[in-house]
């Protein structure tokens, strides 16, 4: 039995095919970044067009690496939302087409559940209760889940994502886009120590996070300091950053732990690549003497394999399935 799997919720067109016993055929992602470097950002009409432009060629490449003909699909699964809803529509509309002439059924994913996903695909032996900490270019949240897929958000971000933080001000320094990988390369020789950075914490609300104050810190550091591109201080100070928002993660995670005594701990979302957070997050735990399961860096991003996946949990779990026509994007 073969799952195709549809991933276009950004900017990344996905496609991938899996077994019903989760054995990963294929797993193509297509990454926009030349498209939006330009910018600095996510251009979201440039995204719905690219995945217009590329989505026919990214599914027949899957179907083609995995040796797997289209109409030998069983299941189709698609990207449903949050996502750009421009970007979302070309991933549904393709794939309720496909279920439609194929007549197979037609499962909506929900992104964020799918990065939590990454993680069960790659380790089929988490235990219950686990703890998900989901960091993204658009998310950063928490989940309790007590089973299989069921979850609960303890916490999400006042303002801006991690992810975003990141790529803001590496754009406000002109280093370009995403930020991420970029402040990452830069940072690897830096000293974490050298700029001084205070990490939020909301009081109302322990397990909700905030950017915001870290990054007018860090602008505020950039205006001090007149940090630029060329500076001889730049690793310093970017490994600085990066450091506050690994350890600011981390920080809601313990606080967490103590709340809820978790037996496994996951981290994912397409900042989950990031080697000092990685890191982070296994002394974390290894302190805490809890697994930690993070995905490998290709199955943080956004890619289909892991939507592919959650489907066909969710059909192993019984849910039922039909092609259902009527299934709308979701931005939020
Ligand atoms: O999950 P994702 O691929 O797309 C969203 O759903 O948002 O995450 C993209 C985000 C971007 O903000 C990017 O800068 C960040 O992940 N990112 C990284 C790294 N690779 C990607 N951040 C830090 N270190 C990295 N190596
Ligand atoms: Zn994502």
């Amino acid at each position: 039995m073969y799952a195709l799997g549809i991933e276009t919720s950004c900017d990344e067109t996905s496609a991938a095919v899996l077994t019903d016993r989760f054995e990963v055929l294929s797993n193509v992602i297509l990454s926009q970044d030349e498209v939006h470097a330009p910018y600095g950002g996510v251009v979201p009409e440039l995204a719905s067009r690219q995945h217009i432009k590329t989505i026919d060629a990214v599914v027949g490449e899957a179907l083609a690496r995995a040796g797997v003909e289209l109409k030998a699909i069983d299941l189709f699964a698609v990207t449903q939302g949050p996502g750009l809803v421009g970007s979302l529509l070309v991933g549904l509309s393709f794939a309720k087409g496909l279920a439609y002439y194929f007549k197979k059924p037609l499962v909506g994913i929900d992104h964020l559940e799918g990065h939590i996903e990454a993680a069960f695909l790659e380790n089929r032996d988490i235990g219950f209760p686990a703890l998900a900490l989901l960091v993204s270019g658009g998310h950063t949240s928490l989940y309790l889940l007590e089973k299989k897929l069921s979850y609960r958000l303890l916490g999400k971000t006042r303002d801006d994502a991690a992810g975003e933080a990141l790529d803001k001000v590496a754009k406000f320094l002109g280093l370009g886009y995403p930020g991420g990988p970029l402040i990452e390369k830069l940072a690897a020789k830096g000293d974490p120590t050298a700029f001084a950075f205070s990490r939020p914490r909301i009081k109302d609300a322990p397990l909700d996070f905030s950017f915001s104050g870290l990054k007018t810190a860090a602008l505020k550091h950039i205006r001090e300091s007149e940090i630029s591109k060329e500076h001889p201080r730049l690793a310093d100070f970017l490994a600085g950053f990066e450091e506050a928002v690994a350890r600011s993660l981390v920080d809601n995670l313990a606080r967490a732990v103590d709340e809820f005594g978790p037996k496994s701990l996951i981290l994912c979302g397409g900042v989950a690549r990031n080697t000092r957070l990685r890191a982070r997050f296994r002394q974390f735990a290894d302190r805490q003497k809890l697994p930690a399961f993070i995905p490998s860096p290709k199955m943080c991003t956004d890619n289909a394999a892991m939507v592919a996946a959650l489907a066909l949990e969710k059909r192993a779990a019984g849910i039922p399935m039909s092609v259902d026509l009527d299934l709308d994007a979701y931005p939020r």
